[in-house]
């Protein structure tokens, strides 16, 4: 196992059986306030996680757990992938099982001493070259000519989508239950108001029911972060969350030199191919595979991974 970084102090973490409520009180008493479901989610973030892996308190909520990266990884079988937004290192480290070469890249220092040693305790450093900086401002170079020493094959791309609360304002996958109940109450049966009254409660939901934004991503709306990195290679895989609307999904505009070469116009838009990832019975995410990566993969080939 690698040494903990001279500069780097492990998070004091406290187990809770339930958040207080009281957010003064936890960061009291540790750095990391977890709840029991997520202690117990450990081995499934990182199997080896009892050798030594180090999170922060934004990775613990962010980084992808270790079956769903093996799972995007077997799928980006090449020779060289750009994890663009590599945080603790879930995906790269799985990359690095697959691929002969990754590029992590990480706009926090902390992040990329944490991959780095979370990758030495997979024995996979030696294949990941890690870089401190802008996941925009890397491929702005790339694209410019000023960072293009190697061919890049995959470009992965796994930005923040807004902390832990980035559901806040959305529904969850289960609607809320329409308001059906007070209403009865004061009304003698009628067929006819009871159809408006259920026009109504849906109309009540679909309001309620809203799907997660690709503006809402950051550094950049899912549109640009597409656009930028579909402008180093067609093969680029998003990884987002569930709620996002498909709809929104399948508008994503063609990328740039597929629009020179293409004679339909306009209206055309990229193939793509969403897998939905779960963990046990758990919907986690979306993958969203673009290029080669949509088309050429063969959804019943057996990875050994669920
Ligand atoms: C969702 S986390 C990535 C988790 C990672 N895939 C894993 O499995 O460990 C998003 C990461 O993007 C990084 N980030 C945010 N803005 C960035 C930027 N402009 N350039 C590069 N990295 C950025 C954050 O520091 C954070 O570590």
């Amino acid at each position: 196992m690698s040494q903990m970084p001279k500069d780097m102090v492990k998070c004091k973490i406290c187990v809770l059986p339930s958040r207080t409520g009281w957010p003064a009180l936890e960061a009291h008493f540790s750095e990391l306030c977890l709840t029991l479901p997520d202690w117990y989610s450990r081995h499934r973030l990182f199997s080896r996680y009892d050798e030594g892996i180090l999170l922060d308190r934004e990775s613990w909520f962010s980084v992808t757990p270790e079956a769903i990266a093996a799972r995007i990884a077997e799928r980006c079988r090449c020779n060289v992938v750009l994890d663009l937004f590599c945080g603790a290192g879930g995906n790269a480290i799985q990359f690095a099982m697959t691929c002969n070469k990754v590029i992590a890249i990480d706009v926090d220092p902390i992040k990329i001493e944490m991959a780095r040693h979370n990758a030495a305790i997979y024995g996979v450093q030696d294949r990941i070259t890690f870089l401190v900086g802008d996941a925009v401002e890397f491929c702005r170079d790339w694209t410019e000519g000023r960072e293009g020493l190697v061919d890049i094959d995959v470009v992965f791309l796994s930005p923040p989508w807004g902390g832990t609360d980035y559901q806040k304002g959305q529904a969850d996958s289960e609607p809320p239950a329409p308001p059906l109940a007070a209403s009865l109450l004061d009304e003698s049966f009628d067929a006819s108001a009871t159809e408006k009254r259920k026009q109504s409660a849906d109309a009540h939901t679909k309001s309620r029911y809203t799907h997660y934004p690709l503006s809402a991503l950051s550094p950049l709306s899912g549109q640009d972060l597409y656009a930028m990195a579909s402008k180093i290679t067609p093969e680029v895989v998003m990884f987002l969350p569930r709620s996002c609307d498909l709809d929104e999904l399948s508008r994503l505009p063609l990328r740039h030199s597929d629009q020179d070469t293409d004679s339909e116009g306009e209206n055309e838009r990229p193939i793509l191919s969403i897998e939905e990832q779960f963990l046990g019975s758990s919907f986690k995410a979306l993958s969203v595979y673009f290029g080669s990566l949509a088309t050429d993969w063969d959804d019943d080939r057996e990875t050994g991974y669920a």
